[in-house]
């Protein structure tokens, strides 16, 4: 049966992580994997996190099956942090969610549903989009297209090519977006963008699907959410992916969401079964740990204050990085203008490299970037900064 199978290339960003492991320069530097960073350059378990855990293993009382919706408690609470509490969405009984493991689970599940519900449904992503919505839409079945997102030019958004192809768009039509901080450009529409967005989805008819990876990572919780807000108010149906991986940094734990909207409450009692009768054909029921970790801390006062604090320092301190590494090579040698890395916000930035130049920073600098000059800004810290701007320097001087 496995005769004729080739041995695949590892993924891009895998390969990276290897490479610089055993590269045996102390000054490297990984910019590639999409984890945050603390100064130090560790990913730590958020404190609230290591708190709940303790209350989670002297309480537990089984690991009996879970059921397909998983942990109902922590459903609840990603749909009033997704859509607001007391919003109108959840009063009128619009939405089922049901916990997958991770956002990449969440975004298959949405995949599947979508085939079952509408098989000839074509999908529309942004240029650029997260690499894996390349690989995890076609592979699921759906034809997918891409709609104008970024300028790479001017590293900014381009609204008007944007709008115009989403005017072309209809009933039938699914068309992605990721509801804050961009992977991997790092550009977002402004909240005045969102809302004609929303509103050329309501009147031609499109469904939306929004990828929420890193709620709380750009303006804070509630500000990410607009998105999703916008698209529940003003179109009949919505999906929703969202993602605990970044914002309770529970990466291995796989905790995610997918939520939909639709017309009213039986619509969304059928949709949930639905997706209850998909998971359990392929996985079953989503793992426990994490989102029973992730129900303590959003059901406890104290520890839903501690999450929020925490999750604004790795925001602050990405946005702090940001306009340092953008005044610092303002004020080098370094002629090209990178102010656009504060302008722009979340972990990834382009940088705007070749791949010659991508590949010397790596040959000459240890400095491992994937392909695309896509970094991880949160990578960055006082040690590494200026031994970075040398070397960008001296790539973007010398082009041999
Ligand atoms: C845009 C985007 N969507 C979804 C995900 C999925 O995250 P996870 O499956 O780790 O929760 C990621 C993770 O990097 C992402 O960048």
């Amino acid at each position: 049966m496995f005769d004729h199978l080739k041995t695949l290339p590892s993924d891009p960003i895998l390969g990276i992580i290897a490479a610089h492991a055993a590269d045996p320069n102390p000054k490297k530097i990984d910019l590639g994997i999409g984890v945050y960073r603390d100064e130090s350059g560790n990913t730590p378990i958020l404190e609230c996190v290591v708190a709940a855990e303790k209350i989670l293993i002297a309480t537990q009382t089984t690991k009996t099956y879970l059921g397909p919706p998983g942990v109902a408690r922590f459903n609840r609470a990603m749909t009033g942090l997704l859509f607001g509490e007391g919003s109108d969405t959840i009063s009128r009984g619009r939405v089922c969610t049901v916990q997958t493991p991770g956002g990449t689970g969440a975004l298959r599940v949405a995949a599947d549903l979508i085939k079952v519900s509408k098989p000839e449904a074509e999908l529309w992503a942004p240029d650029p989009t997260w690499a894996n919505h390349e690989a995890l839409f076609p592979g699921a079945g759906m034809v997918m297209h891409s709609y104008p997102y970024f300028d790479a030019t001017h590293s900014n958004l381009r609204f008007d090519a944007m709008m115009d192809a989403l005017q072309q768009r209809g009933p039938g039509d699914v068309v992605l977006f990721h509801a804050c901080c961009h992977n991997p450009c790092g550009v977002s529409p402004d909240p005045e963008q969102w809302q004609v967005i929303a509103d050329v989805a309501s009147k031609r008819g499109f469904t939306p699907l929004v990828d929420i990876a890193y709620m709380g990572f750009e303006r804070g919780v509630e500000e990410d959410c607009l998105a999703v807000r916008l698209f529940a108010e003003q179109c009949p149906e919505l999906i929703v992916a969202s993602s605990c991986s970044k914002n309770f940094a529970m990466y291995r734990e796989r905790v995610g969401a997918i939520s939909v909207v639709t017309q009213n409450t039986d619509r969304a009692v059928a949709v949930e079964s639905v997706i209850h009768n998909i998971t359990r054909k392929n996985y079953s029921m989503p793992p426990a740990h994490g989102p029973a970790v992730i129900d303590i801390i959003l059901h406890d006062d104290e520890l839903r204050a501690r999450w929020r604090t925490e999750l604004e320092n790795m925001r602050s301190r990405i946005k702090g990085l940001r306009d340092t590494l953008s005044e610092m090579i303002a004020a080098s040698d370094i002629q090209r203008d990178f102010s656009f890395l504060s302008r722009q916000s979340g972990m990834f930035s382009f940088l705007g490299l070749t791949a010659g130049q991508v590949q010397r920073l790596r040959d000459e600098f240890s400095i491992y970037t994937v392909n695309s000059s896509r970094v991880n800004v949160a990578a960055f810290n006082q040690h590494n900064m200026e031994y970075f701007i040398n070397g960008l320097a001296r790539v973007l001087k010398n082009q041999g």
